[in-house]
C-alpha cells in the first residue's frame, strides 16, 4: 500500500494528478494481459500495476504542450523507487499494444495507458549498472 501512496502523493502539473493505476494481483487479470506484450514473462509478478492517464484530465500548456505521459510516469516512477526500497524488482514495460491493453479491462476510450510495471520478489541478483552514457556527455554544466 506505500507503493501505491506514494505515486498517489506524487507532483503534476498544476496538480491536476491525471492518472488512473489499475493493481492487479488475481491471475484471470493478469492472463488476459498476455496479449498485450511480445513476451509473457511479467504476467507471472506478483502484482502488475497499469498506469493510465485522461488526457482531459491534464494541464495543457498554452502552446498545446501536453503533460499527461510525464505526470504519469512521474507517479509511477515514485512507486517503483519505494518499491526498490522495500526490496521488489520493477520493470518498465511500455512496448505494448495499446488495443490489446485497452481491450483487457475495458478501459474508456478517453483513458491512455502509459506503461505496465510488473512487481515482486526475484531470487536473480540484479548486475551492476554499466551500459550508461559517460556523465559528461548528458550533463552540460553552464558556469557564468
Ligand atoms: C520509459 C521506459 C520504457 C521501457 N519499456 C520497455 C519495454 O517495453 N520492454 C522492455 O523489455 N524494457 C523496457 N524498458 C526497460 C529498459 O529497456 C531498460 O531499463 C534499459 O534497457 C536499461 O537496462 P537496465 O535498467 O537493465 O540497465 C523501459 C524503460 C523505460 C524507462
Amino acid at each position: 500500500m506505500h507503493v501505491l501512496e506514494a505515486g498517489r502523493l506524487a507532483p503534476s502539473a498544476v496538480n491536476r494528478q491525471p492518472w488512473h493505476f489499475i493493481v492487479i494481483t488475481g491471475s484471470n487479470v493478469k492472463e488476459r494481459l498476455a496479449d498485450t506484450y511480445s513476451k509473457d514473462w511479467f504476467i507471472q509478478a506478483q502484482v502488475i500495476i497499469v498506469a493510465c492517464a485522461d488526457p482531459n484530465e491534464a494541464w495543457l500548456r498554452e502552446d498545446g504542450g501536453e503533460y499527461w505521459k510525464i505526470d504519469a510516469a512521474i507517479a509511477l516512477q515514485k512507486m517503483i523507487l519505494f518499491a526498490t526500497k522495500e526490496g521488489l524488482e520493477t520493470w518498465w514495460l511500455v512496448n505494448f499494444d495499446e488495443q490489446a491493453a485497452n481491450g483487457a479491462f475495458g478501459i474508456s476510450p478517453y483513458i491512455c495507458v502509459v506503461a505496465i510495471t510488473p512487481l515482486g520478489y526475484s531470487d536473480e541478483v540484479k548486475g551492476e549498472v554499466y551500459n550508461r552514457k559517460p556523465i559528461e556527455k548528458v550533463i552540460h554544466l553552464e558556469h557564468w
